[in-house]
């Protein structure tokens, strides 16, 4: 096994941690900008295979990454399952929305979302075939919980208010979406393994919101039931599972999900999560989005300062959350540069 994200994963310690980046192939690249203009729109690039793998390849060719991830989106598991899903430009995604039985009654389940993500699967089949043989090729899915928060608002809200009502007010239908969505998950990422996914990725995006048992119940259960489940029928897979925000719960979370490892947010330091989390296995993090916009001596000092923190285990080098629109691919190849010993 030589791939390095393959070995990070498998609990090595690595003397340079390999490394890529959360939203890499995004609107900071203008060859992004062209092929998502060639697309139309968002999710006609989502669902055309050969533009999908052309953005999915762009930062690996730029950049080098260790891994790619493929592109698509975790909005496109609920629209597969009957949700109406549209874009509105500068501002995010819109669903149709969930808060009755009436409403959840209408969604499908089983092998019927097959019909919609196929077109995700042969993404997934060209990227197996056309990446570099030292690149590993992560697939991914949104955490439940995260997922819910956009069917049950119909957008992205800040504190996840109309998810949080609905359980307090209706608490068997948001475990029935929670259990919906567990269900689907574990079929959407088994078909991209299928087809060639290496590491899957569960991303929970809101999972700070949730507090106490809540948090055990909606995150941690459900990503302890979708890794095992797919363990089972994938044996060896390796899981990294992304609670962001979830401070003091990141403690214990590989124990408590089977996750070989837990991505961390830039919301704790790396030297915290270095003590805390790292001894539970491997962690991927955490430098702070911002360094991609700003740059210079900080981006250097903050990239060697998450390396050196976690030096001491598995590690796998990764921004705390996605890089945003605004980034200078120059500060990204300064970030890579460093990290790597070659600046
Ligand atoms: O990381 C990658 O490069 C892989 C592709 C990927 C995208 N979205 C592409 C995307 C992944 C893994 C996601 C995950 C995703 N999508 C999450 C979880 C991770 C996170 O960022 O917290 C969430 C919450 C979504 C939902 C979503 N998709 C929102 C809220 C938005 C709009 C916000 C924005 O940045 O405009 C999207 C759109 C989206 N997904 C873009 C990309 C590259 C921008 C779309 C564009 O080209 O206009």
């Amino acid at each position: 096994m030589t791939k390095t994200i393959l070995r990070a994963l498998a609990g090595e310690t690595l003397p340079t941690p390999p490394i890529w980046m959360m939203r890499q192939a995004g609107r900071y690249l203008p060859e992004y900008r062209a092929t998502r203009a060639e697309a139309g729109d968002f999710l006609s690039l989502c669902y055309n295979p050969d533009l999908a793998t052309e953005v999915t390849l762009q930062p690996i060719r730029r950049y080098g990454f260790d891994a790619a991830i493929l592109f698509a989106d975790i909005l496109l598991l609920p629209q597969a399952l009957g949700a109406e899903l549209w874009f509105v430009t500068g501002e995010g995604p819109r669903l149709s929305t969930i808060r009755s039985q009436a409403d959840f009654d209408k969604l499908g389940r089983g092998k019927m979302i097959h019909d919609t993500l196929a077109p995700v699967y042969q993404t997934v089949a060209n990227l197996s075939k056309a990446l570099p043989d030292e690149t590993t090729l992560i697939g991914f899915a949104g955490a439940p919980w995260t997922v819910a928060t956009y069917m049950i608002a119909g957008r992205g809200t800040p504190d996840q208010g109309p998810a949080h009502a609905l359980k307090a007010e209706n608490r068997p239908l948001f475990e029935a979406i929670i259990d919906r969505l567990t269900e689907a998950t574990v079929d959407y990422l088994s078909e991209q393994v299928k087809a060639g996914a290496e590491v899957v990725k569960l991303f929970d995006s809101w999972a700070g919101s949730l507090e106490g048992d809540d948090f055990d119940r909606y995150c941690t259960r459900p990503a302890q039931i979708i890794t095992t489940e797919l363990k089972s029928r994938f044996p060896g897979l390796p899981v990294i599972a992304f609670p962001r925000q979830a401070g003091d719960k990141y403690i214990g979370f590989h124990a408590a999900t089977g996750a070989d490892c837990v991505a961390i947010d830039d919301s704790v330091t790396p030297e915290w999560a270095a003590d805390h989390v790292q001894p539970g296995g491997c962690v991927q993090g955490n430098l702070a989005s911002r360094h991609m916009v700003t740059g210079g001596q900080d981006l250097v000092d903050e990239t060697r300062r998450v390396v050196k923190a976690f030096s001491g285990g598995p590690h796998i080098f990764n921004l705390g959350h996605g890089i945003t629109p605004d980034a200078d691919p120059e500060n990204v190849q300064l970030m890579i540069d460093t990290v790597r010993g070659k600046a």
